[in-house]
């Protein structure tokens, strides 16, 4: 019994210092499998905050609290996850699934790793106006994704006269381009971090030529809102049905005129009466 157990323990020491040895050189790729999105080391905001000198703002506990949970610290109250929650419109930061080693190794990678960070995200290459009509085709489905993935108004509106309504599942996005901005909108889309999102698109990626496209639509669609109201149909339909309904049988009444009133049986003694 004990050869047994120390024999588990023996192993688990092993396994211990093959995983540890392993995340010493995935820190670097988990960050930018999962956080680059959204985040930059010196690069300024993108849709959450620069994370340069995140080490020094915050504790290693509060760090990986946040990273596993955010939104249970925002709710539970604490005064700088709340601060950040609202500076950041209210865009809650997904929970991470790494284990607290993991989440250790990137506050590692991110002290050491400053200088290897781009200067500045990417530029984006402004949609030309055939590629914004393009932009608005693929997000109704009037235009089909070359990967198949399924529509965005399948679950996203968008408040804008030449679309037609969209899902409620997920957000409206009329104006999530001033919300995120440009490299924030054009990051979420390249890969998504929003799992139901996630899973639309894992094996059905947007290509680069349709992201540039609906990030261009995105953006005209953000910049017009004010010239577009949202249509509210509901007491004019109601209207519509009543008007319509007594013309109908007003219609019909008059079509009808000569029919059968009363019984026949009545009509057949009157009759009978008359003839005697
Ligand atoms: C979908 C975008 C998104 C992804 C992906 C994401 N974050 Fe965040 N993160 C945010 C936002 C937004 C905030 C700002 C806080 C808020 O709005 O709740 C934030 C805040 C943070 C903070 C607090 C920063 C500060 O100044 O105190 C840390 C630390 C952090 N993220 C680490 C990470 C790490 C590590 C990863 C990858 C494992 C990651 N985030 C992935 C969006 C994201
Ligand atoms: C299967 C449903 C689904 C589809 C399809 C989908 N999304 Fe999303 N999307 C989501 C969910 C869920 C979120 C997370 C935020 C929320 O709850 O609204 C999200 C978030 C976003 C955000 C960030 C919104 C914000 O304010 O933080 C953007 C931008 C976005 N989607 C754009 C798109 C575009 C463009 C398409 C089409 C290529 C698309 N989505 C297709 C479900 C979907």
């Amino acid at each position: 019994m004990r050869r047994v157990t120390s024999l588990v323990g023996l192993t688990t020491l092993w396994l211990g210092a093959a995983t540890g040895g392993a995340t010493a050189q995935t820190s670097q790729e988990l960050f930018q499998t999962r956080c680059t999105v959204c985040h930059t080391i010196g690069g300024g905001k993108l849709v959450g905050p620069d994370l340069q000198g995140v080490a020094e703002r915050r504790s290693e506990d509060w760090i990986i609290r946040f990273v596993q949970h955010s939104q249970q610290l925002v709710q539970s109250g604490d005064p700088d996850a709340v601060a950040l929650f609202e500076e950041f419109n209210g865009i809650p930061m997904p929970d991470q699934s790494l284990s607290e080693r993991e989440i250790r190794g990137i506050i590692d990678y991110i002290v050491g790793g400053s200088s290897t960070a781009p200067a500045e995200p990417p530029p984006i290459e402004q949609a030309t106006a055939e590629q914004i009509l393009l932009g608005q085709a693929l997000f109704q489905g009037k235009t089909r994704f070359a990967n198949s993935g399924p529509t965005c108004n399948s679950c996203h509106d968008v408040i804008n006269d030449a679309v037609i309504g969209g899902g409620v599942l997920a957000r409206e996005l009329t104006t999530v381009f001033s919300r995120l901005g440009g490299p924030g909108v054009r990051a979420i889309l390249g890969s998504p971090p929003f799992p139901v999102m996630q899973r639309a698109y894992r094996d059905k990626p947007l290509t680069d030529d349709e992201v540039v496209a609906l990030v261009g639509f995105l953006q005209q669609a953000d910049a017009e809102q004010p010239l577009h109201q949202p249509r509210d149909y509901g007491m004019g339909l109601l209207g519509a049905g009543v008007v319509g309904t007594v013309l109908l049988l007003g219609l019909y009444s008059l079509m009808w005129r000569g029919r059968l009133r009363g019984s026949v049986n009545q009509s057949i003694y009157d009759r009978q009466i008359t003839s005697i």
